[in-house]
């Protein structure tokens, strides 16, 4: 069943039926200020921070309540309806509505009774405010006056916590006033503030606002339980039935922020107000608000801002294949999704609610991955950002909290660390991130003097960024297991497998591999002899023992435990097959052709399903050994068993590798959000952004997905399809062209800005390959492979490969 589609044009998910199977969301605004709006205008929104700078309150797990609500009232009838479906829930047959979710802004449109609206949600660019357009036209044939009313519910602390369950203290400390075109919200307002956000103390003095624009206040409510009146609901809230919000404020009661105005429309006339919410002192707000006076003209300017500023970003890469739902999550969802993962990391979404106090070390690295190839400068700064968060012993501290101060960190081995943190100890995986994104980074930009860069340790000591890398390596060989390979510590990526400090695991060893040889590839390109010699012996030592200790005849293990006990072997009555060793093998360059061909086999004839590979086979259940974790989730879900779907992306990576460009776009299909549009009501989740996992087989619910938006699959399934089934795969010197395809695509298209060039690339698929090379042309010149020398290229290219 299908709720919308997809407007490739306007860059924007248009949901036409509402009462869609889970609320789908859309991101506003910055880090500075962030937002996050459903279909129905459910969601909240916060300043820095979800958990502890939260401004609109939200009830997670509950009804998609409450949210940034307009209200619209018939002032000759009294019927009243919502901008967005719900909250008051007309009845579909007369209450026509679609909500299109576009690139950092939400658009409601909305018509009833004769009355069209028109709600657009969005934080300017560069701005720490949130604006709520509203447009209302008369349609019908007679004069109208309506009431229009928003209603914002503010938390009555800055910390989400504190608001939710706190109730004997925040219910105490918030009271609103009025002035003018705006409710004032304070927290802490015995203080005596000057300023939003002050410390007056050691206590913060918090101040928000909810003001209009274009028009005058009529009403105004700051008490949330006098706005909705005794045992109604969101759905008709007394003030807006009444059309009068009574003029009541909040003291000691829960804040809110309503306000009303009066538009007379004659037939066809229309009429633009704006509603303001930010955190800002009372006279700053005054201030802002002036500026959007003619909110029309000012509205459509910084929508324009904003469209400009994404589409720039989105641009750099334009594909044109045969298939519309990979060209749609390419050109725009995808990588949407990976600048919303890039800057939210995990810290807000309808599931997440703020509460992690810093960034994931494995997570944030990889995510930098999805969107090198769009925006590498603001890659090169993250990637710095986390290269001062590695340790000068080489390992990544697992939590890099957002008051990161590099240099004079905690570390692992402190105590103070690991009771602030709650990580008690290094993972095996976190710095071994480093090489795939330091190497994409540089392949993409060429920049290779990156490589030189010095940047500080997290605890002390500083260091290229090429001598981290070296530490990273030698991170993994302090810490060997009793075979040699690289120890398990304290987990690998994978959260539930503890294999013991001292087990071993092959995704590890993997990793491991992959960072010696790239290592290598780095240190051939500077010369650095002793450096090659050395890496040479370390792959050389490495890979005889995963081929000795991880080869099962027919797949890779998953590991040891600390006890010696072989996990992930053929005849373990649960858990036998794994997924990601057997796409790392491939992924690293270990595994030999055969041994690619029978394990990706295996992979797809066991694991594989209408959904995407689940992560290993059968589910833990009665035979899960102490680390086993995943056993403590229900068979098919998350990392027992389910389809995890950041496993995916290395999954199309390691079949288009092999040049299996069928298989790679099939597991692009199974998993892609938009091939699943017209299946909604079984996946669930949003038909645009990636979840963290799908239920498997072994779920009563195989095929819904969870956890929206914020996941590493976005990186993992961008970098799969960009170098995997596209096959742009930049080097240091150049870029090889190796796409793997469905072989019917004919031929398609990318426009893609690489190093300050254009290039314009036609791959032509004559013979229904799925993968080759038959001629390569360069501006007019054949070459006689399919790399192209970067010293080639000018400044437009015409390039045309042939499978
Ligand atoms: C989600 C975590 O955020 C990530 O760090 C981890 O790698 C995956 N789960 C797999 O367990």
């Amino acid at each position: 069943m299908k709720y919308g589609y997809f407007d490739d044009l306007q860059r924007e998910y248009v949901v036409q039926r509402p009462d869609t199977p889970a609320p789908w969301v859309n991101y506003l605004g910055s880090p500075e200020y962030g937002a996050i709006v459903s279909n129905n205008a459910g969601g909240y929104s916060f300043a820095k921070s979800g958990a502890n700078g939260r401004i609109l309150r939200y009830v997670f797990n509950q009804f998609d309540q409450p949210g940034r609500y307009l209200y619209l009232r018939d002032n000759a009838s009294g019927d009243f309806w919502s901008a967005s479906w719900q909250p008051v829930g007309k009845d579909l047959e007369k209450y026509h509505c679609e909500c299109r979710h576009g690139m950092g802004y939400t658009r409601m449109l909305a018509e009833y009774s004769g009355i069209q609206s028109e709600a657009v949600y969005y934080v300017p660019k560069d701005s720490a405010h949130e604006v709520w357009e509203l447009t209302v036209t008369n349609r019908s044939t007679e004069r109208r006056e309506l009431t229009l009313t928003g209603y914002a519910e503010f938390t009555n602390h800055s910390n989400y916590e504190q608001d939710q369950v706190n109730l004997q203290y925040s219910l105490f400390i918030s009271r609103t006033l009025f002035d003018t075109n705006r409710i004032m919200q304070q927290i802490h307002g015995n203080l005596d503030a000057q300023a939003a956000d002050e410390m007056v103390d050691g206590k913060t003095v918090t101040e928000r606002f909810f003001g209009l624009a274009g028009a005058q206040v009529a009403s105004y409510c700051g008490d949330k339980d006098a706005f909705l009146g005794r045992y109604h609901t969101y759905g008709n809230p007394k003030g807006v039935a009444a059309g009068d919000l009574g003029n009541v404020l909040s003291y000691n009661e829960n804040s809110c922020g309503a306000l009303s105005c009066v538009v007379e429309l004659e037939p066809g006339e229309s009429r633009t107000v704006a509603f303001l919410l930010g955190m800002k002192p009372s006279a700053k707000a005054a201030e802002l608000l002036q500026g959007y006076r003619n909110a029309a003209d000012r509205c459509e300017k910084e929508l324009k801002e904003l469209k400009e500023e994404w589409y720039g970003r989105l641009d750099h890469l334009r594909v044109d294949t045969p298939d519309p739902a990979f060209n749609t999550m390419i050109n725009t969802w995808n990588a949407y999704n990976c600048f919303i993962t890039f800057v939210w990391s995990r810290a807000a979404s309808f599931i997440y609610c703020g509460l992690r106090n810093g960034y994931g070390y494995r997570d944030t690295v990889q995510d930098i991955q999805g969107i090198i190839h769009l925006e590498p400068e603001m890659a090169r700064e993250k990637i710095r950002f986390m290269l001062s968060a590695q340790v000068d012993n080489g390992g990544g501290l697992p939590l890099v909290k957002f008051t990161h101060n590099p240099g004079h960190e905690d570390t692992p081995d402190d105590a103070s660390y690991v009771a602030e943190t709650g990580h008690p100890a290094y993972r095996a995986d976190d710095a071994l991130w480093l090489f795939p994104t330091v190497y994409k980074y540089v392949a993409e930009t060429g920049d290779k003097e990156f490589l030189d860069q010095v940047i500080p340790f997290a605890n002390r000591d500083e260091g290229t960024v090429y001598e981290h890398l070296k530490r990273a390596v030698q991170f993994s060989l302090a810490h060997l297991g009793p075979h040699g390979l690289p120890a398990g510590l304290y987990a690998d990526w994978n959260d539930c497998l503890r294999l013991g400090a001292n087990g071993e695991s092959t995704f590890v060893a993997l990793q491991f591999y992959y960072a010696l040889r790239i290592l290598k590839y780095f240190a051939e390109d500077r010369g650095q002899q002793e450096d090659c010699r050395w890496l040479e012996n370390e792959l050389e030592e490495a890979g005889k023992k995963i081929q000795a200790l991880c080869w099962d005849g027919d797949r890779f293990i998953r590991g040891f435990t600390e006890e010696g006990e072989r996990i992930g072997a053929a005849q373990d009555p649960e858990a036998n097959l794994w997924l990601n060793p057997q796409s790392w093998a491939v992924i690293s360059g270990l595994a030999s052709e055969e041994q690619a061909d029978e394990a990706m086999r295996k992979v797809f004839d066991r694991l594989n399903t209408p959904y995407g590979a689940v992560l290993m086979d059968p589910p833990y259940h009665a035979h899960a050994f102490d680390g086993a974790l995943a056993v403590i989730y229900n068979p098919g879900t998350k990392e027992n068993a389910g389809i995890f779907s950041q496993s995916q992306g290395w999954l199309i990576l390691a079949e288009a590798l092999l040049g299996h460009g069928e298989r790679a776009f099939r597991y692009f299909t199974e998993n892609a959000p938009a091939a699943q549009n017209d299946r909604a009501e079984i996946r669930r989740l949003e038909p645009y952004c990636y979840g963290q996992f799908t239920e498997g087989p072994a779920s009563k619910h195989f095929g819904r997905s969870q956890v929206h938006w914020l996941t590493g699959t976005a990186s993992t399934v961008m970098v799969g399809c960009v170098e995997g089934i596209l096959g742009l795969r930049p080097d240091l010197n150049g870029l090889r062209l190796a796409p793997a395809v469905p072989k019917q695509w004919k031929s398609f298209t990318m426009e893609k800005d690489f190093r300050g060039r254009k290039l314009h690339i036609r791959v032509e698929n004559p013979n229904g390959k799925e993968s080759g090379f038959t001629s390569l042309n360069v501006n007019g010149q054949e070459l006689a492979s399919n790399y192209i020398p970067e010293k080639l290229l000018t400044a437009e290219n015409e390039i045309l490969l042939v499978l």
